[in-house]
């Protein structure tokens, strides 16, 4: 049997407000190279000849040009315009993907996962649905209004933290499943892939054949200004 093609969605159209400062996130430097390239060498190291979607604010894709150019990275990829929010974004890259594939959807701003991790998640890709890296949760979460800058409790009690888990990307999926799940409507707590696939798998009475894998701990979301920090002192000890 051929193998599948293996694809990288990439989603880097998010604004960073979160970061502060006007340059979006994903093309600060990390240890000398910028994050969203950083996280995309480590796929394309994981996985050779794997085919890559780079999703991006169509404002930012000269800018984006100019860094490839500047840091000599010459791989190949196709563009995808990003959307109003994450799962628009996603909704663009995937007219681009072949139903047959293997797809892996990343964010930019996740530099730091492992090799080891990537070709893991591909080789778990070829018999489930759908495989997706998530670590146990170690923070005691709760459930609240804020009004002022103040939290009062929200009225909702959360699952015991022991069944509570924080799920990461790359998330890997069926493309045809991951392309017919994207055909539903948004909802706003579409905030990963596998929340679509889950919703698309349980209205469709479909078997469920999503497989939550263990994550890694440095595979951190840069988001504000002290993740950078311990980004560059996780750096260091490589
Ligand atoms: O902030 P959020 O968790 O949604 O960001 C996760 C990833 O999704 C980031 O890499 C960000 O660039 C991307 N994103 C996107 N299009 C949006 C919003 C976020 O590609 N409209």
């Amino acid at each position: 049997m051929m193998a599948r093609p293996r694809y990288l969605v990439m989603v880097a159209a998010g604004s960073g407000h979160r970061m502060g400062g006007g340059l979006p996130k994903q093309f600060l430097l990390l240890g000398g190279r910028v994050i969203l390239l950083r996280s995309i060498d480590v796929f394309r190291r994981a996985v050779p000849g794997i085919k890559v979607v780079t999703v991006l604010a169509p404002e930012w894709k000269e800018h984006w040009r100019d860094l490839c150019m500047q840091h000599r990275f010459f791989y190949p990829q196709s563009m995808a315009d990003g959307g109003l929010t994450r799962f628009h974004s996603v909704q663009n890259a995937l007219a681009q993907i072949p139903d047959e594939a293997l797809v892996a959807i990343h964010d930019g701003v996740r530099p730091l996962l492992s090799e080891e991790l990537v070709r893991d998640l591909f080789q778990r890709a070829e018999t489930a649905d759908g495989v997706i890296p998530c670590l146990p949760v170690v923070d005691t979460l709760r459930c609240l209004q804020m009004a002022d800058g103040v939290g009062r409790f929200g009225g909702k009690d959360l699952p015991a933290r022991s069944e509570l888990y924080a799920v990461q990307t790359p998330q890997l999926f069926d493309a045809a499943l991951l392309k017919a799940a994207y055909t539903l409507p948004f909802e706003p707590d579409f905030t990963d892939d596998a929340s679509v696939v889950e919703r698309y798998i349980w209205q469709q009475g479909l078997p469920q054949k999503i497989e939550y894998v263990p994550g890694e701990r440095h595979n951190i979301k840069l988001t504000t200004p002290e993740d950078l920090l311990l980004a560059e002192a996780i750096l260091k000890t490589r």
